[in-house]
């Protein structure tokens, strides 16, 4: 019953004062959370490619906080250009323009994180302009200049097609920790089982295999 007014409540202001929360468009987050239990020596370097509202980061900092909570200085970078642009749903889906990736997206999502995660590190770029600029790691700045070279959350939930996944993949391969775990959403959108056979080659292990999304672990 609480729940139902709040909502509404919730519903009534998003539609009077556009405030908005974060949110998300998938039903197995509990996959992202289970990652991060996993990491027996966190280091805390997490990276979500695609962000949207924000739940994928959300839960992945609160996973954070939830099971390594004396662990400091967490830092979570957030990649996403908004801007409205083309975008790959899926292999047979290029191109499009039916989504509400703007720019007001994007300020609605700054404002949400900006109240309460101090660990996220948001980044105004695409991959393939982040690839090519920050090759060897992301500097972050907080007392001292630290250059983030090693990620061991990774989060692929951008663009939806091989050649793209693929071109992500090989980034965080040259980033990776000790323990490092992939989380992929959205496999049905492209050849997975290519995916797949590339990480097993890498020595990493499919740990969950769910409707939307897939995680893998290496271990060094
Ligand atoms: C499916 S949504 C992400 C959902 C989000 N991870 C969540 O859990 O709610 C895809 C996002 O990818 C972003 N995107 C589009 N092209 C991108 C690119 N080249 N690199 C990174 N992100 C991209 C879109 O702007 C959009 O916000």
């Amino acid at each position: 019953m609480f729940r139902k007014i709040k909502k509404k409540y919730q519903n009534f202001l998003k539609s009077k004062f556009l405030i908005t929360q974060i949110e998300g468009d998938n039903e197995e987050y509990e996959i992202l959370d289970r990652a991060v239990k996993r990491l027996k020596n966190p280091q805390g370097f997490s990276f979500e490619i695609g962000i949207r509202r924000g739940m994928g980061s959300k839960k992945i900092i609160d996973a954070y906080r939830k099971y390594h909570p004396k662990l400091k200085n967490v830092i979570h970078i957030g990649l996403d250009p908004y801007g409205s642009l083309p975008y790959i749903f899926s292999e047979d889906r290029k191109n499009s323009l039916e989504h509400n990736y703007t720019n007001l997206m994007k300020r609605e999502m700054l404002i949400n994180f900006s109240k309460k995660y101090q660990e996220y590190n948001f980044v105004n770029l695409d991959t393939h302009e982040f690839f090519k600029r920050f090759r060897d790691g992301y500097p972050i700045y907080s007392g001292t200049k630290k250059i983030i070279d090693k990620f061991e959350i990774v989060h692929f939930d951008g663009l939806h097609d091989l050649e793209n996944v693929n071109l992500e993949i090989n980034y965080f391969l040259d980033h990776l920790c000790p323990q490092t775990i992939f989380v992929f959403d959205d496999i049905s959108s492209f050849d997975f089982d290519k995916i797949r056979d590339k990480l097993t080659e890498k020595k990493f292990k499919e740990i969950e295999f769910g409707k939307t999304k897939s995680s893998f672990e290496y271990f060094e």
